[in-house]
């Protein structure tokens, strides 16, 4: 029999137990006022989330699924088009581009970073795709679909490498969703620009998850969008709210996607500490670095690209004999998790795709050997050790 979790994977308590006084006077502030959708508190964590980001607008949506579904939407993803993405994703990603009524496309992930291999687009747009000569868009040369955009994803809390991919999306004329949902103040680099830039304000908008494991999660559901421009977000914010920007004219039909205020204003209490606990994760992370260089090769730990600065919103590493280094951990008291164990291409619900085995090799030879270990922000080093 395994021993009962002695360290967890992640731990939710602790830090809702140390915040405990402040989160309830949020629910006390809504309470009194009985403003539970929309208003103040929504407008203000919608700010300062923004001016976190770097980016002019955010949008407070219901989740991270949410905020995918509704960027793809104010992009104009027409039924058919299609939008590139990579298979080592959680499935939200691409449900999100059918539900908006796309076609996914995957590409490799990269060898070191786990992001999009901006090659393997390269290679993708340079050898499967045209430009149509009668619309004189960028179609895929076998279907004929109009190919519409890029969705990098910022996985395990590294942003991809934005540079080449958005030079690409420019020269097509594809827009660039950022999948942010793991990297809520992320970093990354740009040598075009040489300036440092946050996830979320790289692209044409940026969606993020505030499932209450991620760097910034709710006390339940939430998302957001994050754009810099003006019209985008406007569009954004009837999807979100029945296709309205006045109540009862709707000029579309949208969704019910909103924030709640007792969200908002939990999430602006923790946004508060925000920058700290992704330092916090970046010490933990090096400090795992140099705990496994003892293995000597056989724990490969993961690498910080010099153009990004992680967040580390999971620390994954690899190793040949997942099951018995998990089974070890179980043992041990330990929690552990796999993200993700099936790349999305071979996933039953993409059997559609037609894909096979050796498709996309670097997502599933890494597939069959990612751990991710415990990574929160009050993991002690003995529990690390
Ligand atoms: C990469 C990625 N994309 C999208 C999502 C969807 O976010 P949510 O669970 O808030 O809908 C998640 C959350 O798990 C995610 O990790």
């Amino acid at each position: 029999m395994t021993n009962p979790t002695k360290i967890p994977f992640l731990d939710l308590v602790i830090p809702h137990q140390e915040l405990q006084e402040e989160l309830l006077g949020v629910v006390k502030n809504v309470f009194s006022n009985a403003g539970f959708i929309g208003g103040p508190m929504v407008e203000s964590f919608e700010r300062e989330f923004a001016d976190f980001c770097n980016a002019k607008y955010c949008i407070g949506v219901n989740s991270g699924t949410d905020a995918l579904r509704f960027a793809f939407m104010a992009a104009g993803v027409r039924s058919g088009d299609v939008i590139i993405t990579v298979p080592n994703t959680f499935i939200a990603t691409t449900e999100a581009i059918t539900q908006a009524g796309g076609q996914i496309v995957f590409v490799d992930i990269h060898e070191q970073t786990y992001t999009m291999d901006p090659e393997r687009l390269r290679e993708y747009l340079e050898t499967k795709c045209e430009i149509d000569g009668a619309s004189k868009s960028l179609v895929e040369r076998k279907s004929r679909r109009r190919v519409a955009g890029i969705v990098p994803v910022h996985l395990y809390g590294q942003t991809a490498d934005m540079d080449p991919i958005l030079e690409m999306a420019k020269k097509y004329g594809l827009f660039v969703i950022e999948d942010a949902c793991q990297a809520h103040g992320a970093e990354y680099f740009s040598k075009k620009e040489n300036a440092w830039r946050r996830a979320g304000s790289m692209g044409k908008a940026a969606a993020f998850s505030f499932y209450p494991g991620k760097n910034l999660g709710a006390c339940g559901e939430g998302g957001a969008v994050t754009t810099n421009d003006e019209a985008f977000a406007q569009q954004v914010k009837m999807i979100r709210d029945h296709g309205q920007a006045k109540k009862y004219y709707h000029d579309m039909e949208g969704y019910n996607g909103r924030l709640d205020a007792i969200q908002a204003g939990w999430l602006s209490v923790k946004l508060r500490h925000l920058a700290k606990w992704n330092e916090s994760r970046r010490a933990l992370a090096h400090r795992y670095h140099d705990l496994l260089a003892e293995a000597n090769g056989a724990v490969v730990t993961p690498l910080e690209a010099s153009w990004t600065r992680s967040v580390y919103h999971l620390y994954v590493v690899r190793v040949q004999d997942r099951e018995a280094l998990q089974a070890y951990l179980a043992e041990a008291g330990i929690g552990s998790g796999i993200h993700y164990p099936i790349p999305l291409h071979l996933q039953k619900a993409y059997q559609h795709l037609g894909h096979k085995k050796g498709d996309f090799p670097v997502t599933e030879r890494f597939a069959a050997e990612i751990v991710s270990l415990p990574m929160f922000p009050g993991l002690t080093n003995g529990q690390q050790e």
